[in-house]
Formats: C-alpha cells, structure tokens, sequence
C-alpha cells in the first residue's frame, strides 16, 4: 500500500482519534449479533495501547439520520470491546459535546474512550468540515481502521484528514493486501463469482472484473435480466427490464476479452417469494409463467463447482439465490463449500456472501473474508475510496 500505516509515524504517547467501522448486527434488543468487525479492529487498538497512546474511538452504527436516537447507540459496542480487551473502555454521552470533549481531554496515555455515534450529526454525513474540525480537535493524529466505511467521503472518515495527520490502521492495511493482490497480481486461473439480485448494482465491478478474470460465474437474480436479454421468458422472475441492453452488451465484451462468462443452466423456482413455496428445478430457457426464479439449480452447482475446482484465485460477492429461504439456499450453501475445498486465494466480499459463509461455519477455511459491503464492492470497481485518498502518502 502507497499510504502511510500507524507504522510510518511517531505515535508514542500521543492522542490518537481512530475511526473504525462498528456498525455491527444487532437483535431488537440491542444484543450485538456478530462481532466481526470489533474483532478486526483489536490489532490497531492493542498496537496504540503498546505505544503507550490515549486512544479515542468513534464509529457510526446504522442511519440515524443526523438525530440521536438511543437504539443506535454504541454503548453495547463499548462493553463488548472492554469484554474483548479485559479493560475499560470509557463511553462518551455524546459525540463533540461537552462530555466527550472533557473526557478527551482528561483521557490518560493507555486508556480508551469510544464517542457516542458519529451519525447522530448531520454533519457527519454532509462532511462538515466545522464538524471534522471539531473532532480532530481532540487529538494529534488520525487513524482510519474502518474499511467498510472508506467508500463513504463523510466527516470521520475522510473530512478530519485535513485537520491531523492522516495514517491507516492494520485492517485496512490487511483489506487493501488481499483485495489489492488479488485484483492487481492474481494468481490464474483468476475465477469471480457475483450474485445478488440486480445487474444495476454490479455493472462496475463487472465491468472491471472483466479486464481481470479468466472465469466470470453469474447467479443470483441478476441471471434472470441475462436470460431475458437473451429472449427467453423468465416468469415472474426479477428482472430490470431497462438493464437488457446493458447485459447484452456485457456478454459481447466478456467474448471480446476472452473472458468465460458462465451463467445458470437450470435453476429453482418457487410459485410464490416466500419460504415454504411450492418449487421445482427448470432449465433456465424453461421457467414457465407464474413461477420465480429463486435459486441455481443442482446442474448449475456441478458446473461451478467443476470450474471452481481449477481457479488458483477466487473472488465472491453476492449470493446465488434467496439464501434467507432454506430450501433457496442450496446454491449459495454449496459455492461456500466448493470454496472451503479448494486449493485457492479464496476471498469473500462483505455483506451477504460472508453471512453465508458464517453461516455454514466455513469462515476459517476462506483466506480472507472482508469487513467491508459496499467499500469492496467499490474497490473492486477500481474506484478511488476517499476513506483511504485522503491519508498521508509514504
Ligand atoms: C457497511 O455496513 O457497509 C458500512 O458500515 C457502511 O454503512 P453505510 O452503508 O450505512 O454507510
């Protein structure tokens, strides 16, 4: 990485502001579901303690709209972080305001403080810089640690670099290694796998991908727009009618570029969107009326499981079919395990494909599952993230 780590500065003994990305799952109770993301964020904080830093933490959680609202407090965060590190971890009522700025400013070298939800302002957001300006206030030095926020320009991640020197934590360090490698210096046969249910939201990855990857794998329920661009009837299949030229066009340029472009050869369809849906396997030209395409079908899971079984690099992103549904989750279930299996670069793109793959159990067999949806997704189109262009260069 071309961007300065905690490593690059002096940081002995300094106030350090540390944004990281705590936006985790939670139940209605407020009980954090799955803590991946404090988990990641333990190295850089561990480093700032060994050099002796006070550190203060800040996160956003979820889309308050600019007001508090108690429900997307972090306080549970704070407590799961003092569980993690054995220490206490001092919350902030509020996120500049007078209590987080009094217990800055008292905040001792080796202690931890965590700001109340960024998000509670609509500046954070806008990118005030008045804002920014404030938060930077309260210490020295900037650290970004939150990979999955970095596609976001707003305040914390990107405004506050202009007020304090601006270095990366080890996770983005660690993110931008393996999705970096893995775009830039991939080891072939280079195999992506992209799902997820429209063509609109992944046309720039792709777009991308296809300069890139020998193998493009298509599934979920973008595969219904490529077979209706294709002329043949989907049902009541999703389908964004206005994206047909766009996948057409997408399916000339994989030929063009060599690229082997593989779609769904049958898949499972359901009579009704819902769980216990009567269903029944088709071959994609045959998905009768009335009927949704909901899942691959066992055909489909052969020949990517086959294809897989050949890739030394491997990207996913996105489901291949309704993975919340049991009976639609063969698909999605089945990828996970062709890639625990085999013998690759396997990396897992955020948001739903690392659920899945949680889910089976199967996150120890992956080589890199990334914290970050939207913000690898973005990577992965080869966007600029402004969460990381603002950092000091090395
Ligand atoms: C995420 O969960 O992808 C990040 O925390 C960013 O959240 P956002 O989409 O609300 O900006």
């Amino acid at each position: 990485m071309n961007k300065k780590t905690v490593k690059d500065i002096d940081l002995k003994g300094k106030k350090v502001l540390v944004r990281c990305d705590f936006n985790v799952p939670m139940d209605e109770n407020q009980n954090i579901t799955d803590n991946t993301r404090i988990v990641a964020a333990l190295p850089t904080i561990k480093y700032l303690l060994e050099n002796n830093c006070a550190i203060i933490l800040c996160s956003h959680l979820g889309r308050p709209k600019g007001e508090f609202k108690p429900e997307f407090s972090l306080k549970p965060v704070a407590k799961e972080l003092a569980n993690l590190l054995g220490k206490e971890v001092i919350m902030a009522n509020d996120v500049i305001g007078e209590d987080a700025k009094s217990k800055a400013k008292e905040l001792q070298n080796g202690q931890i403080m965590l700001l109340e939800n960024v998000r509670f302002h609509k500046e954070e957001t806008d990118n005030d810089p008045e804002f920014a300006k404030e938060l930077a206030s309260m210490a020295e030095i900037y650290v970004s640690d939150a990979f999955g926020s970095t596609h976001r320009a707003h305040a914390s991640t990107a405004g506050v670099a202009e007020y304090l020197p601006a270095v990366s934590g080890f996770l983005i360090e660690k993110e931008l290694q393996f999705l970096g490698n893995a775009i830039s210096n991939p080891e072939r046969p280079f195999v992506a796998i992209l799902g997820g249910a429209k063509v609109s939201d992944k046309i720039g990855v792709i777009d991308n991908l296809l300069e890139k990857v020998d193998t493009l794998i298509i599934g979920g329920g973008m595969a219904y727009t490529f077979f209706k661009a294709q002329g043949y009837e989907i049902g009541d299949s999703i389908c964004e009618l206005d994206k047909l030229e766009l996948a057409r066009d997408l399916m000339k340029k994989a030929k063009e570029k060599g690229v082997k472009l593989m779609l769904p050869i049958d898949t499972k369809i359901g009579k009704e969107y819902k769980a216990d849906t009567e269903s029944k396997t088709v071959k994609y030209t045959e998905i009768p009326e009335g009927w949704e395409g909901l899942d691959i079908g066992e055909e489909t899971i052969k020949a990517y499981t086959e294809e897989l079984k050949t890739a030394k690099t491997v990207i996913w992103n996105g489901p291949l079919g309704v993975f919340e549904f049991e009976q639609f989750a063969v698909g999605t279930n089945s990828i996970a395990k062709a890639l625990a299996e085999i013998d690759a670069t396997t990396i897992i793109g955020g948001g739903d494909s690392s659920a899945a793959v949680k889910k089976a159990g199967l996150e120890n067999k992956m080589t890199h599952i990334s914290t970050g949806g939207g913000a690898s997704l973005e990577f992965l189109e080869g966007k600029a993230l402004p969460g990381i262009k603002c950092l000091l260069d090395k």
